[in-house]
C-alpha cells in the first residue's frame, strides 16, 4: 500500500498541527512506511479509513497519541554531546548555583524536553550530583518530558542497554548498577528525574512550565520548521528563570531563530542566556 499525494499532504499536514514535526518531501519513505503498517495493524483498507478515524472518530485522543508514538525519532545515549555538557557542569551550573546560594532557596530545576527514554536527563542527573555535592541537600528536580509515551515508560524504569551507556565517563559509573540485562540508574541519582508527558507544540501544556533554571532540548527541533522552532523557543524563554540557560544541539542555532536570549562566549561556547540575573 502507497499513499496518495494527497493523503501524504493531508497527514503531514496534520501532523505537522498537532505536534509540530515537518515531513516533507525528503521524509515521504519513512512516513509513508509506518503509516502503512499502522494502517494495516488497524485492519483498515486505506490511508483515507486511516484519516476519517483521526478526524472523526478519535474523540479520546487515542489514535493522535499512537501516531506520535510511531513518527518521533528517539535515538539518544548518555554523555551525547559531551563538550556542550562540559561547559554546563564546568561554567552555567557552577555560576547558576553561586547565584542561588546568595539567596535563601536551596533549590534547581532543570528541564529536559524531548528527553526520549531518558538517557539526557539521568546523564544530567549524574552530572549535578558530580559537580556538586552539596546537591543532597538541595531540592533538586529534572523534570524529563516528551510526547511518546512509549519511551517515558522506558524512562521511568532507568535501565539501558550497553549502546546507551558506553559514553559514561568511567569515573562516574558508579551512577550505575548492573542488572541481568543491562544497567539501571541508582537510586539516589535517579530520584532527581521525574517523567511527564508534554507536547511542545501545546500552548497550554507549555505555559505550566515555570522556573526552570535550565532548559536542555537537543536534537528535538531539528524536526520542526522555524515558525513552530520559534513558538517553542519563546515558551521556553518564558519558562526560563532570569540568568537562566538554553541549550539546544551542535548542530541547532537559538540566535537564527530568535532575538529573546543574550549570547554569551564561554571557555569557547556559544551559550545562550536570559537576561536579568
Ligand atoms: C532524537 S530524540 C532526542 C533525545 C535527547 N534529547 C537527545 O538529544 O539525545 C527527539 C525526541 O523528541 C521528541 N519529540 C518530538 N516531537 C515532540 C513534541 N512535539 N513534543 C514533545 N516531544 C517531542 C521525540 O518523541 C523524541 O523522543
Amino acid at each position: 500500500m502507497e499513499l496518495t499525494a494527497e493523503q501524504y499532504s493531508k497527514l503531514s499536514r496534520l501532523i505537522y498541527r498537532k505536534l509540530g514535526l515537518l515531513f516533507d518531501e525528503k521524509k515521504a519513505y519513512f512516513l509513508n512506511k509506518r503509516i502503512t503498517s499502522r494502517i494495516a495493524a488497524l485492519g483498515l483498507n486505506d490511508a483515507d479509513e486511516y484519516l476519517f478515524l483521526l478526524g472523526f472518530r478519535d474523540l479520546s485522543g487515542d489514535e493522535m497519541q499512537a501516531l506520535a508514538n510511531l513518527v518521533t525519532t528517539n535515538e539518544t545515549y548518555m554523555f551525547r554531546e559531551f563538550d556542550q555538557l562540559a561547559v554546563f557542569a564546568d561554567y552555567c551550573l557552577p555560576e547558576v548555583i553561586a547565584a542561588r546560594s546568595r539567596t535563601p532557596h536551596r533549590s534547581l530545576r532543570i528541564w529536559c524536553a524531548g528527553c526520549s527514554s531518558g538517557e539526557e536527563a539521568y546523564t544530567l542527573a549524574i552530572i549535578v550530583r558530580e559537580v556538586f555535592p552539596e546537591s543532597e541537600s538541595w531540592k533538586i528536580e529534572i523534570t524529563a518530558t516528551d510526547i511518546d509515551e512509549n519511551v517515558l515508560a522506558r524512562a521511568r524504569v532507568a535501565e539501558y542497554g550497553d549502546r546507551s551507556v558506553k559514553g559514561v565517563p568511567t569515573a562516574y559509573t558508579s551512577h550505575l548498577t548492573k542488572t541481568a540485562t543491562g544497567y539501571r540508574v541508582i537510586p539516589t541519582t535517579a530520584s532527581l528525574v521525574r517523567t511527564m508527558k508534554l507536547n511542545l507544540s501545546e500552548s497550554q501544556q507549555m505555559k505550566s512550565m515555570r522556573h526552570y533554571d535550565f532548559i536542555f532540548c537537543r536534537n528535538v527541533l531539528i524536526y520542526f520548521d522555524d515558525e513552530s522552532r520559534r513558538n517553542v523557543l519563546n515558551h521556553f524563554y518564558d519558562a526560563l528563570n532570569p540568568g537562566g540557560y538554553i541549550f539546544l544541539g551542535h548542530s541547532e542555532s537559538v540566535g537564527r531563530i530568535t532575538s529573546a536570549f543574550r549570547l554569551k562566549k564561554a571557555e569557547g561556547h556559544l551559550l545562550y542566556v536570559k537576561d536579568g540575573l
